[in-house]
């Protein structure tokens, strides 16, 4: 079985994934990840992110190994970053097939990202699409920034999710929207407690109608 979840800039999609998957035991795979590393290899050897054919040889020679432990990743630069290197259509080819393979290898996958109930699994049993207002979003990035230690400002962080927001659902490939049999959860009004309880509750309905 495999759920995916898609949404905009800290909508929760990335706590609900991981819940999700805990509650039933499924394997998680959160694919802005995988963009974030490719922008940042680029940073590192000082590439700039205009460079597509730079940006695709990376993205076909991506370490995913230690993606979830890479705490730089998280950082709010990093997503700005991503989502210029994810408009690249052969970037995102070459990343592809390795979500594809992850949700098809476990017997259950909760995948989350933008793309992932239009593109990466079309088939997929469960789509959830995660909103929130783009205020609330920026609080929650906020906090989180805050918590790790970055510096961090409110006005600054709600900016850059505009920015990211429109970026992601103008661009002409794979662009951020619900897929068609997606069900809607805003979660402006719910802590990740509630979210969860709520999310649960569309996948057990999904799970039960089979
Ligand atoms: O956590 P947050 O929502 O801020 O970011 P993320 O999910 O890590 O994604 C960072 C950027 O990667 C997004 O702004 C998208 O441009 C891009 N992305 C994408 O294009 N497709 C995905 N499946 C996941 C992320």
């Amino acid at each position: 079985m495999i759920i995916a979840i898609d949404g905009p800039a800290a909508s929760g999609k990335g706590t609900l994934g991981k819940r999700l998957a805990e509650h039933y035991g499924f394997a998680h795979l959160d694919t802005g990840l995988l963009y974030r590393a490719v922008a940042r290899v680029l940073m590192d050897r000082d590439i700039p992110l205009a460079d597509q054919a730079a940006a695709t040889e990376v993205a076909q020679n991506l370490d995913v190994s230690h993606l979830e432990d890479d705490s730089r990743l998280r950082g709010a630069a990093m997503g700005e970053a991503a989502s210029v290197v994810s408009a690249y259509q052969p970037v995102r080819d070459a990343l592809l097939a390795f979500q594809r393979q992850f949700g098809v290898k476990a017997s259950g996958a909760v995948l989350d990202g933008r793309d992932i109930g239009t593109v990466v699994c079309p088939d997929a049993e469960v789509k959830l699409f995660i909103t929130a207002a783009p205020e609330e979003r920026a609080r929650r990035r906020h906090r989180e920034l805050l918590s790790r230690g970055e510096q961090a400002e409110y006005e600054t962080i709600l900016v850059d999710i505009r920015r990211r927001d429109e970026r992601d659902m103008t661009r002409s490939t794979a662009p951020l929207k619900a897929a068609a049999d997606a069900v809607t959860l805003d979660t402006t009004h719910l802590d990740a407690d509630g979210a969860f309880r709520a999310a649960l509750a569309i996948v057990e309905r999904k799970r039960t109608s089979k």
